[in-house]
């Protein structure tokens, strides 16, 4: 019998346990032996819940517990989750987390305390909820050169955009409306802002790299500017704005990696990712185009996720599966290195404006009744000619990158 604790009996931890209880038998074929649940860390009590009697307060029981080979870490954050895991790592037990943040900050020492002590830290629900896409990146597309990966991984904005594209709903109606499913992290900042998918962004890449990736190199721009004005002209386009994370792997050894909203048409394989779902391409310089899509976000689809972990762990017991990246760091271009067209928004009419726009080649303005302004979209152009050619450009409202 394998024994499982889970630290942080939150959303993630409980739908941990419910999967370990209802797919006991199936965890146990595929495992070749039971895998039982015997400590739940947590705060707080949980009298009348199926943990009731596993419930324990001090983290040493755990840690000390030779019996305990597999640990879950849901508790989210840094502290005390980053030396929780550290130590379990240290005693010689697996973890699984579902916990990015930990993994972007720390991964590559827990990583190499993981090797360094034949366990493994896994972490498959720290990107994309329940889509499997870390273990897809070290054993399916093991033998692929990554050229892209380009993602729609945070499921809160996705349903934001979803609302405010198809129903006309205003910003933080949506907002609210994704914190009373229980989508949006605890303070909503992290993903409105594009913390999240920067974070998981630099760990799908760190895993195409093998190098570590400082999220903090990545440029990161959330979707509070994007208003139901730019859904207006997008709709009249035949186009719709998602939040990206992306990072393209050059030849040069330079990784052009950026999150932003993007407006793409409707024949973009991402456009049909909708309300909380992720999808996420990834391009092999053998294989070509893959997409993976599913649940990005909530309880079941990313406990989901971590029990594969634990299965993984369980299967590997006395062995660690060579993954994840090194400490060598992995260099990020600036984003005036990427290359977009751009939908402007422009003041005036477009016989007054159109002549100032000329060194853009726009295509044919667009507008919209009843508003004393026009939009176009460029030609490709770097980002570092396009902010050269805007600067200082009278009428200019705003602008949203266009994947070509
Ligand atoms: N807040 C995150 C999201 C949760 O909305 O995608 C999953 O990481």
């Amino acid at each position: 019998m394998i024994n499982v604790a889970i630290m942080g009996y939150g959303t993630i931890g409980s739908g941990v346990a419910e999967i370990l209880e209802t797919n006991k038998e199936i965890i146990a074929k595929n495992v070749g032996q039971e895998v039982a649940l015997k400590y739940v860390l947590d705060l707080r009590d949980f009298p009348g819940s199926p943990v009731e009697d596993k419930v324990v307060h001090d983290f040493s029981i755990i840690e000390k517990d030779p019996e305990v080979q597999i640990v879950v870490e849901t508790m989210g954050g840094l502290n005390p989750s980053y030396p929780f895991v550290k130590a379990c790592l240290l005693a010689g037990k697996h973890v699984a987390t579902s916990n990015k943040a930990l993994v972007a900050a720390y991964g590559t020492e827990l990583l190499q305390i993981a090797r360094e002590k034949e366990v493994n830290f896994f972490f498959e629900a720290s990107v994309g909820g329940g889509i499997p896409i870390i273990r897809p990146l070290y054993r399916c597309l093991m033998g692929e050169k990554i050229l892209n990966i380009t993602g729609i991984l945070n499921g809160t904005t996705n349903f934001i955009l979803t609302k405010m594209d198809k129903e006309g709903w205003a910003f933080d109606a949506a907002l609210k409306e994704a914190q009373r499913l229980g989508y949006a992290e605890r303070n909503p900042e992290a993903d409105v802002e594009g913390h999240d998918t920067c974070r998981k962004i630099a760990i799908l890449t760190a895993m195409a790299t093998g190098k570590e990736v400082n999220y903090e190199d990545i440029y990161t721009e959330g979707i509070t500017g994007i208003s139901d004005v730019d859904f207006r002209y997008a709709d009249k386009m035949g186009m719709s704005v998602k939040l990206f994370g992306s990072s393209s792997m050059g030849e040069d050894n330079l990784v052009k990696a950026y999150v932003a909203p993007i407006m793409i048409d409707r024949n973009h394989p991402l456009y049909m990712v909708s309300d909380v779902y992720n999808g996420i391409m990834v391009t092999g310089n053998m294989l070509g185009e893959t997409m993976y899509y599913g649940s990005g976000a909530g309880k079941l689809p990313t406990a989901s996720a971590v029990a594969a972990d634990i299965i993984d762990a369980a299967k590997h017991v006395n062995r660690n599966v060579p993954m994840g990246w090194n400490s060598e760091r992995q260099a990020i271009a600036p984003m005036e290195a990427n290359e977009f067209r751009y939908f402007i928004r422009m003041a005036g009419q477009p016989e007054e404006r159109l002549g100032s726009l000329m060194e853009l080649d726009p295509e044919e303005a667009v507008t919209l009744e009843g508003m004393d302004e026009f939009a176009v979209v460029t030609r490709p152009m770097l980002e570092a000619d396009f902010k050269e050619l805007t600067a200082g450009l009278d009428g200019l409202i705003k602008f949203i990158r266009v994947e070509q």
